[in-house]
């Protein structure tokens, strides 16, 4: 049988009616104050399930009160919070849309402005460099969090995870790429730490480890995606030093945890890394044989390539899902598919 991007698709029990996911993207419609989300946010992931979006991954979530970086992101942390999410989950259900909500946690990339006067945090006190969101001020220099407190955060994404079933979503994706939190503490740039979450890869991929641990006790283990990258949004030029140890020391894990999903994140689908010959998703389906989802500026026309030559399972589109609320259909019908324009479109949910 041809694989199709518009044939339906299995992750265990949880069906798909396409391969088609709407990636995470952060919006900033939430309720800066409180971290609810609005029926302006439910109609518009409405709307991407209603022209058929297989999966929508939400954009991040703040798993507590100091994850978050910019103004706007909401939270499924308070029990208000959480019931809000179920006006959108409800809405996306009706038409056989799966979601997923993608918990977050910055870390260090904040600023006591967003967080209530506290300071930001991370695996250690090392600053970031560049400009909180909207806020326009350098990212403030984080304290190192103690050991009681890395497994308070476990405890809290956890806690997350089984707010998110609450409300009603199909499953969570941990969000462990782009240079935040957990990824703070996975790279040797952003974490010196001396106990067991720091010094070696194992120990520094230990925060992820216990968390997967955690969330699995709240979440079917079919139903928890993985976001991991290379790139970092607040350090262009950082690299892996040796991609293939990393892929094989993550899809371990992975594996060990009888996860079924991952979500690898590149700026351009199929670029070549520059300490490997191979690209990320290349890398990750040399070692993974569960779900794997493409992303990174994937053209319209690229995604059937992709699902036909088993390239990846699913595949993701990001910008072209804002541009194009129902880019299903456009995709389906061979039609127009408009470009993403940042200044107008990040302005306004459509
Ligand atoms: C406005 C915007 C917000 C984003 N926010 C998130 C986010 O919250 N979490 C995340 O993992 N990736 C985020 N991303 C990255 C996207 O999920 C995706 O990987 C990226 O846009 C590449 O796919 P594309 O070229 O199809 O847009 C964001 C991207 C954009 C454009």
């Amino acid at each position: 049988m041809t694989r199709s991007i518009f044939s339906d698709y299995r992750i265990g029990n949880l069906p798909l009616d396409n391969r088609i996911v709407m990636a995470p993207m952060t919006r900033g419609f939430a309720d800066n104050e409180t971290g609810e989300v609005n029926y302006l946010i439910a109609d518009y992931y409405g709307k991407r399930a209603r022209y058929g979006a297989g999966l929508i991954i939400t954009e991040g979530i703040a798993i507590n009160e100091l994850a978050k970086g910019t103004y706007g992101i909401p939270g499924i942390y308070t029990h208000r919070q959480t019931l809000s999410w179920q006006k959108v989950t409800r809405e996306v259900h009706q038409y056989k849309t799966k979601i997923f909500a993608q918990l977050w946690h910055v870390g260090r990339v904040s600023h006591q402005e967003i967080l209530n006067g506290q300071t930001p945090v991370a695996p250690s006190p090392i600053g970031a460099s560049g400009h909180v969101h909207r806020l326009r001020k350098p990212f403030q220099a984080p304290r190192a969090l103690k050991n009681t407190e890395i497994y308070q955060i476990i405890d809290d994404y956890r806690d997350a995870a089984r707010n998110a079933m609450e409300a009603g979503f199909d499953g969570v994706e941990i969000h462990a790429a782009h240079g935040y939190l957990i990824d703070q503490f996975i790279s040797e740039k952003t974490n010196n730490r001396q106990d067991e979450f720091g010094g070696s890869l194992q120990n520094r991929l230990r925060f992820l480890d216990l968390i997967i641990k955690e969330v699995k006790k709240v979440v079917p283990k079919n139903k928890i995606s993985i976001r991991v990258s290379e790139k970092k949004d607040d350090d262009k030029g950082y690299v892996w030093k040796y991609p293939e140890e990393m892929v094989c020391a993550i899809t371990e894990i992975l594996s060990k945890h009888q996860l079924k999903i991952v979500h690898p994140s590149v700026e351009n689908y199929g670029d070549t890394l520059q300490n490997d010959q191979r690209s990320l998703h290349e890398l990750f389906r040399q070692y993974w044989d569960e779900t794997l989802i493409a992303v990174g500026n994937i053209a319209p026309n690229k995604g059937a390539v992709i699902v036909g030559d088993n390239q990846a399972d699913l595949v993701a589109f990001g910008q072209l899902f804002i541009a194009n609320p129902d880019l299903v259909i456009r995709l389906k019908a061979n039609q127009e598919i408009f470009p993403y324009q940042t200044k107008d479109q990040l302005k306004c949910l459509i």
